[in-house]
């Protein structure tokens, strides 16, 4: 392999720079050229990619997004795709390539190791979803950004005696709500994991204030956190994605009514959204980043395709990518016991 490229797909997440960085740094010692795909898989069909040589890779490691960019579009969900990506791939003398990116993005990747194509993954995506790791490039900070919100919208919430619902990121999964409500002492998580009814959190609230003498509560609510004895109908304002898929954006503002009509507290929200995807990777992200990117483009200069590389307790390993899409990550109920212990 004398040529290979690099894919950012997907939502962006902080430490996608450093993973790009590591990958590239792998190859340009070996002597292999690096092309970056812009604008994710799409981009290939469109001839859009660019030369990544040294300098393109220094001093990205701190920063935020990924200067590859990214894209959310339909490719690769259509017969043909594949190949017309190959095709743009193979156009520029690309024989291999590592895609970083989260569950959509290596879906995309196993249609084109299973078309022959050489593509190794490296799990991306703030809402840490994915199988195959512990841990996704940009979890970590994403928590980190959502943790410091919170304690702020803290100081606020006692001062005024309120309950405060703050919602987090998290469409299928809890783990940002989870890992920030525990890590900021929340008295309250709810994520799409776990029921919950309009009729359990009030009762929650009303005992924590009338028999514990709380003056305020804060709640972390996924945004993905409907349930169905919620009493709460998104359908109307729900935001759809390219594929038709349900994005349940809005919970946090249709729940704060509810909780004070029920239980006569005053109460409001904060959507915290795209802030939590936004920054500077935090030593953890970029650690992790460093250590899969590498781990990717070792594998790929080696000869392996059609897997993922994620850290699984200390150690680095490889899971075949449809293992790893096989199933969403969900919070256990180890984590979440463990929040609820405080609440
Ligand atoms: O990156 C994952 C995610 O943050 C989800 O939690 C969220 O629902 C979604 O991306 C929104 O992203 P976009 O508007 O870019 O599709």
């Amino acid at each position: 392999m004398k040529h290979i490229a690099i894919v950012t797909s997907g939502g962006d997440a902080p430490g996608t720079n450093a993973a790009i960085r590591a990958a590239a740094r792998v190859a340009h010692i070996n002597g292999i050229q690096v092309s970056g795909v812009v604008h994710g898989w799409a981009g290939a069909t469109r001839d859009e990619f660019i030369e990544i040589d040294r300098d393109t890779i220094h001093g990205v490691i701190e920063e935020g997004g990924t200067f590859l960019k990214s894209e959310r579009s339909p490719i690769l969900t259509k017969e043909g795709d594949a190949q017309r990506v190959i095709d743009g791939l193979q156009k520029r003398g690309v024989e291999g390539v590592v895609v970083i990116g989260g569950e959509g993005s290596h879906k995309g990747a196993l249609q084109i190791a299973n078309a022959g194509f050489p593509v190794v993954g490296v799990p991306k995506t703030i809402d840490n979803d994915l199988g195959g790791s512990d841990f996704t490039i940009g979890f970590h900070t994403a928590v980190e950004t959502a943790t410091s919100a919170i304690d702020r919208l803290r100081t606020h919430t006692e001062s005024n005696d309120r309950v405060m619902v703050v919602e987090v990121m998290g469409r299928h999964a809890g783990w940002i709500a989870t890992f920030s409500g525990m890590a900021s002492g929340a008295d309250l998580i709810l994520i799409p994991e776990r029921e919950w009814s309009l009729d359990s959190v009030s009762q929650h609230l009303t005992k924590r204030h009338r028999e514990r003498g709380r003056s305020f509560s804060l709640i972390v609510l996924a945004e993905g956190a409907i349930s169905s004895q919620s009493e709460i109908d998104l359908t109307r304002d729900a935001r759809r994605d390219h594929l038709g898929r349900t994005y349940l954006g809005g919970l946090g503002e249709a729940l704060a009514p509810r909780i004070q009509e029920r239980t006569g507290f005053e109460t409001r929200s904060t959507a915290l959204g795209y802030l939590l995807r936004g920054g500077t990777p935090d030593a953890n992200d970029r650690i992790l980043a460093t250590r899969l990117g590498t781990e990717a483009a070792k594998r790929l200069l080696a000869g392996e395709s059609g897997v993922t590389i994620g850290q699984i307790g200390s150690e680095v390993r490889a899971t075949r990518i449809g293992d790893a899409v096989a199933q969403l990550k969900l919070v256990s109920d180890e984590d979440y016991q463990l929040a609820a212990t405080f609440f």
